[in-house]
């Protein structure tokens, strides 16, 4: 019998799941960052609108990953961005494709542990975004070398 261990559990969980709620936050509002960059480096008005419609998705995900955020915490996230957004366009497509498909894998694993049934569908929706996402990075890296 562990009569303390459940309780003690709950809280390490809890506490990982808002760490990787707040890494959520701060991947959506440094890849909105980032794509913005990428969008004005963009070789031509189609994948430049591509990738803005990709922005528009990391828009929704970190909207709503603030809400569970904050519904979770009782306060809001201190947003912080994550260095490393490259200055080439060729280089910020293979930082991109590498990101998204990390963040794919990451959301599943959130889902999974996610306290409502509202998280996990967000996560899992999420997840299947970033997949999408990363196909369409790959394709602009084969479209134009
Ligand atoms: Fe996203
Ligand atoms: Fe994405």
């Amino acid at each position: 019998m562990y009569p303390y261990g459940y309780p003690e559990e709950n809280y390490r969980q809890q506490h990982q799941l808002v760490a990787d709620l707040a890494k959520a936050v701060n991947g959506e509002y440094s890849a909105v960052q980032c794509y913005e960059q990428l969008a004005r480096m963009a070789p031509n008005q189609s994948i430049r609108e591509q990738i803005n419609e990709i922005r528009n998705d990391e828009m929704r995900h970190y909207r709503e990953f603030v809400r569970f955020y904050t519904s979770l915490t009782g306060r809001r996230p201190n947003v912080q961005i994550n260095e490393g957004c490259p200055q080439t366009y060729r280089e910020g497509l293979d930082f991109a494709f590498r990101d998204e498909q990390e963040t794919v894998d990451f959301y599943l694993d959130i889902a999974e542990r996610a306290t409502t049934q509202e998280m996990r569908k967000a996560f899992k929706r999420a997840s299947a975004d970033e997949q999408s996402h990363a196909v369409w990075f790959l394709y602009f890296m084969t479209a134009h070398r």
